[in-house]
């Protein structure tokens, strides 16, 4: 099996998570059963067969430094799972900036907020094309709508296939996809649904409550950070796509729509202490058997980034099948799967099957 070549667009707290991560399972190796994996082998490709060939960035501590130093560099925060990253030979390039960073991230101290290089930047395709990159991870911060839509178009120029963590509708977009599904460039996306996060979780609950014919009526999930994530999403004009992205994902699996006005989800606050630890409030009132109430409260406590790492191994190794086999556009099943806001949501169990139906190649996508 050949490598599968990545290009990191955004060398933050996931970006770290998922590098520290695969580090983590090379050196367990196959003697021991991997735990933490939804799959150890996908198709014949496995975590050791991941491969970092290109990264962009645009802040002044990661831009110039080799990836496995930019890391590490402020203002990353996240647990550290792998301090010993190997020299992966990859020069954290200057990406194009835009929408990138939000005029209220200046008001911070450096430690923790973004400080944009005054550089100018590297001509994307020709670093793509000069890599070899197959796969461009987009881990661009919440808003950033014009930086993402920059590094999709690059991605349309050069035949890299898109895999968008983040809530910028590219994969979700007919528009977009159907550019990609023209050029035959398979694509996954929009806005990873975590491993095991507040998403899958509330999804999870909601449907159990309308499965057991309770009545529902209110529901909150209300999520608090201190990493550049949940710093960004203090500005409220950039949370658009989020709270749709994440109220969607709640609100698909219900046989019935609740009224908008009952349902509140999304980033509530910053609070520094908290580094990359996420933490999730999340309440459900319902009516049982003959009107009377039911509730729930709910608090779970999760490291925000490798809960993204753990799904987004195997969004990469579903794009490179599909690579492999020549099929482009929109990868329905894995997108369902793992992202938040994908082209078509479909209900978890029913897209797990369709995923391993699609990684032994039962279906197309
Ligand atoms: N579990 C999760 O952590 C999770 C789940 C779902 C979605 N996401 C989304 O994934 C994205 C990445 O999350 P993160 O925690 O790594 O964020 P982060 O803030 O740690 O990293 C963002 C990186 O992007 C860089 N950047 C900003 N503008 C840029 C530009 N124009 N070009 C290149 N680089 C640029 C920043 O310097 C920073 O290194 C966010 O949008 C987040 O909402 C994360």
């Amino acid at each position: 099996m050949s490598n599968i070549r990545l290009a990191i667009v955004g060398v933050g707290n996931c970006a770290s998570s998922l590098l520290q991560g695969l580090e983590y399972y090379r050196h367990l190796g196959e003697q021991t059963r991997p735990v933490g994996l939804m799959h150890y082998d996908l198709g014949g490709y496995r975590p050791n067969d991941l491969e970092v060939v290109c990264a962009f960035d645009i802040d002044s501590r990661k831009v110039g430094r080799p990836l496995e130093e930019a890391c590490f560099a402020p203002p990353n925060n996240t647990a550290t799972i792998w301090s010993d990253l190997p020299h992966y030979g990859v020069t954290v390039q200057m990406g194009e900036l835009h929408d990138g960073v939000a005029p209220h991230m200046r008001d911070y101290p450096p430690e923790r907020t973004f400080v944009p290089a005054s550089l100018p930047p590297v001509n994307i395709e020709e670093e793509l094309r000069k890599s070899g990159a197959e796969i461009m991870l987009c881990y661009l911060p919440v808003g950033s709508q014009k930086a993402v839509e920059r590094y999709a178009r690059a991605c349309l120029e050069t035949g890299v296939s898109l895999l968008n963590c983040m809530p910028v509708f590219i994969v979700s977009s007919p528009k977009w996809a159907a550019e990609f599904t023209a050029r035959r460039i398979p694509v996954v996306g929009d806005d990873v649904k975590s491993q095991l996060g507040s998403t899958i979780l509330h999804r999870a609950i909601m449907k159990l409550f309308a499965e057991r014919g309770i009545k529902l009526k209110h529901t909150y999930q209300l999520n608090t950070g201190g990493n550049t994530d949940f710093l960004n999403m203090l500005d409220r004009s950039r949370l658009g796509s989020k709270r749709q992205s994440k109220t969607e994902a709640v609100q698909s699996v219900l046989p019935e729509r609740m009224p908008d006005v009952n349902v509140h989800i999304g980033p509530s606050d910053y609070v520094p202490w908290q580094k990359d630890n996420k933490v999730c409030f999340l309440r459900i009132e319902g009516e049982g058997f003959a009107g009377i109430p039911i509730e729930l409260e709910l608090r779970m406590s999760v490291e925000d980034s490798p809960n993204s790492g753990g799904v987004v191994i195997d969004a990469i190794r579903c794009l490179k099948l599909a690579r492999d086999r020549k099929i482009g556009g929109p990868l329905i099943s894995i997108a369902a799967y793992t992202m938040k806001h994908p082209p078509e949501q479909i209900p978890d169990n029913i897209a797990r099957e369709r995923v391993e139906k699609f990684i032994s190649g039962e279906i197309e996508r």
